[in-house]
């Protein structure tokens, strides 16, 4: 049987670590990896994870199974961060599950949508994350893509983008990415979430939206903007969020689903099926990451520390992007590059051809993707005055 297997290529980024790895230049930067990194290019745990794991080993007195939905007060938590105390969590009109991951939230979205409408299509920004295709593929969805970034202006295509989403049928499905789009940093102005909001009502499209940043950008309530903008003005969505980046537990594989329906008998219908949906991909999730992230959000001085951690992560990324931008100016550049300081997250693209994203790689082991998207939190101090010469040598 395994011999009708062909060998696939490996995942381009976990190439590109494994030979940032082998490269025996200490002045290497590795501007590859979506994980967030401090100064020392360590991804440190967080205290507050720290903290919350102790309270858990001295707490915790069960592994017993734990359900389809996960943890309950851990799905109350994540929904009170994502809707804060809008309308749809008091009119009961939303439903939780936790999942492995925001990569899980994703697939079981997938494969709900899947139960609601066979063959249904899903319209994903272009770019986008790049297992997002795979993922709804993988689920049976059709696949098709938004205009939405401008490499020329280095900026939003949102004519491109509106005009795409006023063709897309109802019923069809529109991944929006909550904050900090990856990978190009591009995010909505709260008026142009207005204008989507509005076309996904009148189109009656399903929104998606994909939340793997939230804290990352402005700050927990002002990422969760759009989204909640969307919950105003549709009847139906689904939010997949992720706890890997703000809370650091990108190992311990917990995220959420969340859904939406137009009144609380008739999410009660769609949760009926959510869950067995989940039953047949991975019965009930891992619980340790859950454990962890409802500890620190139920408890008002860990929840106090996590806010005051996440605000240094995005202080720290929002810094890196403007001292890029300062060193390149620095170091003679002329060429335009304050787009970086506009966009928002982990991810921007530098804007530079495949050919001077290899001569970085070859000449300088300064490591990002060949679209020259790179990783904001690998830049540091340290490291910069390297960066942005080596930058402005490949692009004179
Ligand atoms: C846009 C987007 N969605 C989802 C995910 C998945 O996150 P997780 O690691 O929690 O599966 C990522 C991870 O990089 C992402 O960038």
């Amino acid at each position: 049987m395994f011999g009708n297997l062909k060998a696939l290529p490996a995942d381009p980024i976990l190439g590109l670590l494994a030979k940032y790895r082998e490269d025996a230049n200490p002045q290497k930067i590795d501007l590859g990896v979506g994980v967030y990194k401090d100064e020392a290019g360590h991804t440190a745990i967080l205290d507050c994870v720290k903290a919350a794991e102790k309270f858990r080993h001295d707490n915790e007195d069960t592994k017993v199974y734990i359900g389809p939905t996960g943890s309950p007060l851990f799905n109350e938590e994540m929904s009170k961060l994502i809707f804060g105390d809008h309308q749809v969590l008091s009119t009961y009109r939303a439903r939780t599950v936790s999942t492995p991951g925001g990569t899980g939230a994703l697939r079981v979205a997938a494969e709900f949508i899947k139960s609601c409408k066979a063959g249904a299509t899903i319209w994903v920004s272009n770019p986008t994350w790049a297992n997002h295709t795979g993922l709804f593929e993988a689920a049976g969805l059709t696949v098709k893509t938004y205009p939405y970034y401008d490499y020329e202006t280095k900026a939003l295509d949102f004519d491109g983008m509106l005009n795409a989403l006023k063709e897309v049928s109802a019923d069809d499905a529109v991944l929006l990415h909550a904050c900090c789009h990856n990978p190009s940093g591009m995010d909505l102005s709260q008026e142009q979430w207005q204008q989507v909001a509005e076309v996904a009502k009148d189109k009656s499209f399903l929104p998606v939206i994909d939340m793997a940043y939230q804290g990352f950008g402005d700050g927990l309530d002002e990422d969760a903007y759009g989204l909640r903008l969307m919950a105003d003005t549709v009847e139906e969505m689904i939010v997949c969020s992720s706890c890997s980046k703000n809370f650091g537990l990108y190992r311990e594989r917990i995220g959420a689903t969340t859904i939406i329906g137009k009144s609380s008998s008739a999410v009660d219908v769609a949760y009926s099926v959510l869950l067995a949906v989940v039953r047949v991909i991975y019965s009930m999730p891992p619980a340790h990451g859950a454990a962890l992230v409802e500890t620190i959000l139920s408890s008002d001085e860990l929840r106090h520390q996590w806010f005051n951690e996440l605000a240094g992560m995005r202080d720290r990324i929002n810094g890196n992007r403007r001292l890029i931008v300062e060193k390149l100016i620095e170091n003679g550049v002329t060429r335009d590059f304050s787009h970086i300081t506009r966009q928002k997250g982990m991810f921007s693209f530098l804007g530079i051809t495949p050919e001077q994203v290899q001569q970085l790689q070859d000449d300088y082991s300064i490591y990002m993707v060949g679209s020259s998207r790179m990783s904001i939190a690998g830049i540091a101090n340290s490291n910069v005055d390297y960066l942005a010469k080596s930058i402005a040598a490949v692009i004179k």
